[in-house]
């Protein structure tokens, strides 16, 4: 039985992620595809929803992305949201202007007759869309015309304000983003939504099973949004929601068993969530045929090394051969008398193929694929929305470099079990394979390591001091038990050196600043409220224990216009 899949389509949205996520709340399979996916494509994959996403563009612009009338016509459901919603009116053919009669089915409202909508032609899907003198952006007060949609009968709303809609039921806060507007629904369109300045908050063709909203039901601030999303993909494209972590890692491992066969598999393990589980996922598939390497560049937190090796090495629970690389040395001779950040996370960014580079060298003849733990994000990210297939691994796979992984006979499509998961989805996997907890959510840690944290030139020294601040800090915030609440947290190094006093001699030392964010994206952060017991505790202990470290800051600096990691 083919899996039930829903379809985004992107038309240049920053959300388009978001929607995925959402569909897949639903436990239903989404994927992102360009707006330029072919209705042959489309047919072949036999999704049993489309969505079409927002976008900066205007439907009258010749550059814009535009889509086939005949995606309406396929007997798909689709939801159009922004500018999906305006290019779904214009694609459609809009036949009746907005008259207020909202809620009204359109025989009621008298729109325009087929006859009429054809000798219109073109000029009647023209009007379609208009551009309102002002925008209208941010949480908005949506009126529900229609309380019977499929996209809105689970909505809780509270009475609308808008004492003219007389057959308005309530109203809900939405997030609008737009300044062009729905001005005339195409034939057999009734309205479902509308605002103080928008005329056609949402539209629907029940019987096409066309949807449109103008504001975006995928953002935190249009709080009731996940329903209208579960409306449509539940009720409107009839999914059952088949799509669960389990059964994707027991299909996943069938699936890397067929294809590798009897060949062996090198995967780059850094001790991230990611390289992690798709190390657990390989070794449930292939055993000691997968050869793990891990490069320890001498910059990662303190025993992590040693956690990895105890996790994936002889005496840890998963069956495949750990090679650890202690390639401090290299790293460090590399870095030194660098001071420029851009610099340094180039050095290292260069340095960690070369040594994986020649662990792969001696492992030729035997191994025939790479694998990496690249994530959709990764792979959506990278892929513009346009080309969204066509991935960076693609010069660079699998941290190598092509024309070694040529030379090495690798083939040149590397094996990443979990590129078409969100990264909460790859933790499930995790937890499903039986990866420790503390592993699978970990905070992130950058690739170049304490690199990003310590400012100024690097030092195997400066490492050290770095590395036991953190832990420390690490420490007192578990202890504490407000570990869990943050996105981020960690000690870093300053280049700062400071006159103080310990007994009775003058000391100078560098300061160790303690940064803890709250974030849930990553591209913005608020500096973390830490309880000030903790961050005594943790400057005290710093201080007794740390050598060389005479004065603690805490970083209250959000981003922006901030970063999270100082370099
Ligand atoms: P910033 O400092 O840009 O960090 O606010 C946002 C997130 O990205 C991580 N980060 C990196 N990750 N290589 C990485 O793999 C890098 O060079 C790098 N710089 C920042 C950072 O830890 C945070 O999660």
């Amino acid at each position: 039985m083919q899996q039930e899949r829903i379809i985004v389509l992107d038309f240049g949205g920053q959300y388009k992620q978001l929607i995925a996520r959402r569909v897949r709340e639903c436990n239903v399979y989404c994927e992102i595809h360009p707006h330029t996916l072919s209705i042959e494509k489309i047919r072949e994959m036999n999704p049993r929803g489309i969505i079409m996403t927002g976008g900066p563009a205007s439907v009258y612009d010749e550059q814009s992305p535009t889509c086939s009338p005949e995606l309406f016509e396929m007997g798909i459901p689709v939801l159009g949201i922004c500018y999906g919603s305006q290019l779904m009116a214009y694609r459609c053919g809009a036949a009746h202007a907005v008259d207020g009669s909202h809620g009204k089915k359109d025989a009621e409202t008298g729109g325009a007759s087929v006859d009429e909508n054809a000798q219109a032609g073109y000029a009647a899907n023209a009007e379609a869309v208009k551009t309102a003198p002002v925008s209208e952006y941010g949480r908005t007060e949506v009126m529900i015309d229609a309380p019977d949609s499929l996209l809105f009968q689970d909505v809780v709303t509270v009475n609308a304000s808008d004492e003219n809609a007389k057959e308005t039921v309530g109203s809900t806060i939405c997030w609008m983003s737009h300044t062009d507007y729905i001005a005339r629904v195409p034939e057999g369109f009734r309205i479902t939504a509308h605002t103080a300045n928008c005329p056609v908050a949402a539209m629907e063709n029940p019987v096409k099973k066309l949807y449109a909203v103008q504001f975006h039901p995928e953002v935190e601030h249009t709080p009731e949004g996940k329903k209208m999303l579960r409306g449509f993909v539940m009720d409107v494209c009839g999914c059952r929601g088949d799509w669960e972590m389990s059964s994707f890692a027991e299909r996943t491992i069938k699936e890397l068993r067929e294809k590798i066969g009897d060949k062996h598999v090198l995967l780059g393990l850094s001790g991230g969530v990611d390289s992690t589980v798709a190390a657990a996922l390989l070794s449930k598939a292939i055993g000691d045929q997968l050869h793990c390497v891990f490069v320890d560049h001498g910059l990662m937190r303190k025993n992590e090394g040693d956690e990895v090796e105890s996790i994936f090495g002889p005496k840890g629970n998963f069956d495949l051969q750990f090679i650890r690389v202690n390639a401090q040395e290299r790293f460090f001779k590399r870095l030194i008398g660098q001071t420029d950040p851009e610099t340094k996370r180039k050095i290292i960014g260069e340095e960690f193929p070369r040594v994986f580079g020649d662990e792969a060298r001696k492992l030729k003849g035997k191994v025939r694929y790479l694998a990496q733990g690249t994530i959709y994000p990764d792979v959506v990210e990278s892929g513009d929305g346009k080309t969204s297939d066509v991935i960076k691994s693609h010069h660079n796979v699998g941290g190598l470099p092509i024309e070694l992984v040529r030379e090495l006979g690798f083939d040149e499509t590397p094996i990443e079990p979990l590129r078409m998961l969100f990264k909460d989805e790859v933790r499930r996997v995790g937890l499903e394979l039986g990866v420790p907890r503390e592993l699978v959510y970990r905070q992130p840690f950058p690739g170049p390591g304490l690199a990003v944290r310590i400012v100024g030139e690097i030092t195997p020294y400066k490492a050290e001091i770095v590395r036991d601040a953190d832990y420390i800090f690490r420490e007192e915030l578990h202890k504490a038990g407000v570990d869990e609440n943050l996105g981020q947290y960690f000690a870093a190094l300053s280049n700062m050196h400071s006159v103080g006093v310990m007994g009775d001699h003058r000391t100078y030392g560098l300061a160790v600043v303690l940064r803890a964010v709250i974030t849930s994206d990553f591209m913005t952060a608020e500096a973390a409220e830490i309880p000030w017991n903790v961050l005594q505790t943790t400057m005290n202990r710093i201080i007794n224990e740390v050598e060389g470290v005479n004065r603690v800051l805490y970083d209250i600096t959000s981003k922006p216009p901030g970063t999270i990691e100082l370099e």
